[in-house]
């Protein structure tokens, strides 16, 4: 094994916190049809309707629904008429991640000095304006056709972004518990894992918390190797796949093939009660991988006393693991996109800092009788 777990405070020192990032400020994903996947996120995640900008708003060429859960606000956007952008991207991609917008104090400063350290530009600071106020963004290139944008709205009372209206909508369901974005991963093509690692630490100042390699990460047929980087308090984490060889298609090469390049593996989404959270999700229809009851006949064993009920994590199908500092429950849906790419994770820590390594097997076996429905293995 040889995993380097860093744990405790001491490990997110090691970032060099010279653009302060305060925390997701939206994830943005285009899709083919807006209207109808923020229907679902509404329907099956318990997202609520929260801004809109479109040809309501005087857009001709894009329309956007903005979402809301607790911290967390998603961006669902589709262009308007062919030869855009957003559809050039969803004619590549599928329905994928674009934009990872970050909260900063001074959207300027960030991206002169991301830019001074050595990133792509996507966009210089742009000052966007309306009666509420001024929301300064710019952004940088990271991994694949993803980007970061900066955002500063400490002069801004609107809802969101200018530009956007409020999205009232008679159709409301309940939330289901999610707060945070608690990290978000990559896939990266063979070979580059180690670049997107330096991209993180020289231009962003992050630093790697954990790493697993092909020791760690492997089942029969598969095997991927992985880096987690942090900013300076931990708020931002984004791990890093590459794939290592395995005998047959690892998960992160299919991703490659029908994402047709890196992207956005899954977005992790906390919950203070994955009981109560996944119940929900469940009865909503969301999908998650079905693991083994066979694995919890080893759990005590493996991860001590816990608070929750272990009848009731088997029958959802709720994983757990243990590092030095606590212990954290997570699940995995299937992938949401017609092309085996995007999936959720639902998350609760109780102190755990990593990422569930002791259930990358369970995990891995799970998603390869997926893969093997789909062909691909
Ligand atoms: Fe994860």
């Amino acid at each position: 094994m040889s995993t380097t777990t860093t744990s405790t405070p001491k490990i997110f020192k090691q970032a060099q916190d010279f653009m302060p990032l305060k925390g997701t400020d939206y994830v943005e994903l285009y899709v083919s049809n807006a209207k109808q996947a923020a229907h679902y996120f509404k329907t099956a995640f318990g997202f609520q309707s929260f801004a809109y900008a479109g040809l309501e708003t005087g857009l001709r060429d894009k329309e956007s629904y903005v979402l809301a859960q607790n911290k967390i606000r998603i961006v669902l956007s589709s262009p308007l008429r062919s030869g855009t952008l957003i559809g050039k991207h969803i004619d590549a991609h599928g329905d994928g991640v674009k934009v990872i917008a970050l909260l900063v104090d001074d959207a300027t400063y960030a991206y002169d000095t991301a830019m001074a350290r050595g990133a792509t530009s996507y966009f210089p600071p742009q000052v966007e304006e309306d009666k509420d106020g001024l929301v300064i963004r710019s952004g940088i290139h990271t991994y694949g056709e993803v980007v970061h944008i900066f955002v500063e709205r400490k002069d801004y009372q609107g809802l969101f972004l200018p530009g956007y209206k409020a999205w009232e909508s008679h159709y409301n369901p309940p939330t289901t518990g999610l707060n945070y974005v608690d990290h978000m991963v990559g896939n990266v093509q063979l070979g580059e894992m180690d670049k997107c690692v330096d991209f993180y630490k020289n231009v962003m100042g992050f630093a790697q918390i954990l790493s697993f390699d092909d020791n760690d990460i492997s089942t029969e047929y598969t095997a991927l190797m992985s880096k987690v980087m942090s900013n300076g308090d931990g708020k931002i984490k984004f791990p890093i796949n590459e794939p290592a060889d395995g005998i047959k298609k690892s998960q992160v090469e299919e991703y490659l093939e029908f994402y047709e390049g890196a992207g956005v593996q899954h977005i992790a989404l906390a919950t203070n009660d994955i009981i109560s959270t996944v119940t929900n999700l469940k009865s909503r229809g969301v999908e998650f991988l079905n693991i083994p009851s066979t694995y919890y006949d080893e759990l005590e064993g493996r991860v001590g006393q816990i608070d929750e009920d272990i009848a009731s994590l088997k029958d959802l199908g709720v994983l757990v693991d243990r590092d030095d500092d606590g212990y954290l429950l997570q699940i995995f849906t299937k992938t949401v996109n017609p092309r085996p790419t995007m999936f959720f994770e639902i998350i609760q820590r109780k102190g755990a800092r990593s990422f569930g390594k002791g259930n990358f097997k369970a995990l891995f076996e799970a998603i390869e009788r997926e893969q093997e429905i789909r062909g691909t293995l």
